[in-house]
């Protein structure tokens, strides 16, 4: 029988127009160019602004652009997965809300939460349904408003982050192409180093927590940065051991861009060249779901079919995971 497997057809990404440089970082909090260059390779990021506006319209923006290059029908899609932090509200689903502002009529979904490595968690969910034949064709967004949860009187963490939208389509093939293995981790003792203190079940919005800022990203930066740089590595490698991958077999590296230096880790792991890795973190940033698209879109014109291509993220929760893909166009 000839295997089905899940082939990435288009992908696009979209970015707000307004950006906060590492500049004018310096006029909000105790901080320089040079420390955020050199602990992070951060220099700028995307912000969204606008009264009412949520991760929703980033991601309706990067959906729109993606069907219409594709040549896709909305009521085509079947399936809507939105990793995401950030959704617009707690529910319904941002992946709802994005179908609606889209036309998108004959698709089920809902929101993933897995942090900077929900897009890599629903990119694998996805394509079960794809593999199976449940779904012919499947959006898979990772979208986050950052600023939306951001202390910006905070120099450790408001550096960090920017705002983005990336969609990828997702389509059945029987060719030698498409999502051909993943590795996916959690380890939910890790939430102690990186989470939001208030809002969810256990501590529901009050004056106090607002007073107490607690409905910010809460990170200690040294041991996330030490689980990261390892797990992120350790699973790139893996995915490369077990199927037989050597470093020149793989045409690009698309690692989470949280921070240079775990991504030059991870590279160096792998034995991959710095051509060999997508890197865009200079410009937006850790924009949480919304790095590893945004990478494939800005690279699409240089991939070919049947290119290697490792995917690697490490993120809240713990989460951690790394798929291997051939480009399918
Ligand atoms: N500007 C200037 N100084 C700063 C800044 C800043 N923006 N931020 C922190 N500092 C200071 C600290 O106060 C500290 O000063 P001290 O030595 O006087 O106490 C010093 O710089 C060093 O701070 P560290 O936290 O040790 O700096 P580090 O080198 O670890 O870099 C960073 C911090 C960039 C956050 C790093 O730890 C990191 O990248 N961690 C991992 C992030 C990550 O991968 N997160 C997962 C994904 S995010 C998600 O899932 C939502």
């Amino acid at each position: 029988m000839t295997r089905i497997r899940a082939a990435i057809t288009g992908i696009q990404g979209w970015v707000p127009p307004y950006i906060l440089t590492n500049k004018e970082l310096e006029a909000m909090v105790d901080t320089s160019d040079e420390w955020i260059m050199s602990r992070t390779g951060i220099k700028e990021r995307h912000i969204l602004k606008g009264e009412g506006l949520g991760t929703s319209d980033m991601a309706a923006e990067a959906v729109k652009a993606l069907l219409e290059k594709t040549g896709t029908n909305p009521d085509e899609i079947g399936m809507v997965i939105c990793a995401t932090v950030t959704p617009d509200m707690i529910f319904p689903a941002t992946a709802n809300i994005v179908c609606d502002k889209t036309g998108i009529k004959n698709a089920f979904g809902f929101d993933m939460n897995a942090a900077c490595s929900g897009l890599l968690y629903a990119l694998v969910t996805a394509s079960k349904y794809v593999e199976t034949g449940t779904v012919k064709k499947a959006i898979v967004i990772g979208a986050d408003k950052m600023s939306s949860i951001t202390d910006y009187t905070s120099r450790e963490t408001c550096v960090l982050f920017g705002d983005a939208a990336g969609a990828i389509l997702l389509e059945p093939t029987t060719e030698e192409v498409g999502i051909m293995d993943s590795i996916m981790h959690s380890d939910g003792s890790g939430r102690f180093y990186l989470h939001m203190k208030a809002g969810g079940s256990v501590k529901p919005p009050s004056y106090e927590t607002i007073d107490a800022k607690e409905h910010f990203v809460y990170q200690e930066g040294q041991p996330v940065f030490k689980f990261a740089v390892t797990k992120m590595a350790d699973v790139a490698a893996e995915i490369m051991a077990r199927n037989n991958l050597k470093s020149e077999d793989v045409s690009y590296l698309v690692p989470h861009q949280a921070n240079l230096r775990i991504i030059d880790a991870t590279a160096r792991r792998m034995g991959v060249g710095t051509e060999q890795v997508m890197i865009n973190i200079e410009r937006y940033g850790n924009t949480t779901g919304g790095t590893i698209p945004l990478c494939l879109w800005e690279w699409e014109n240089k991939l070919k079919k049947g290119d290697n291509i490792i995917l690697a993220a490490f993120g809240g929760g713990f989460t951690w995971g790394s798929i291997w893909l051939k480009w399918a166009y």
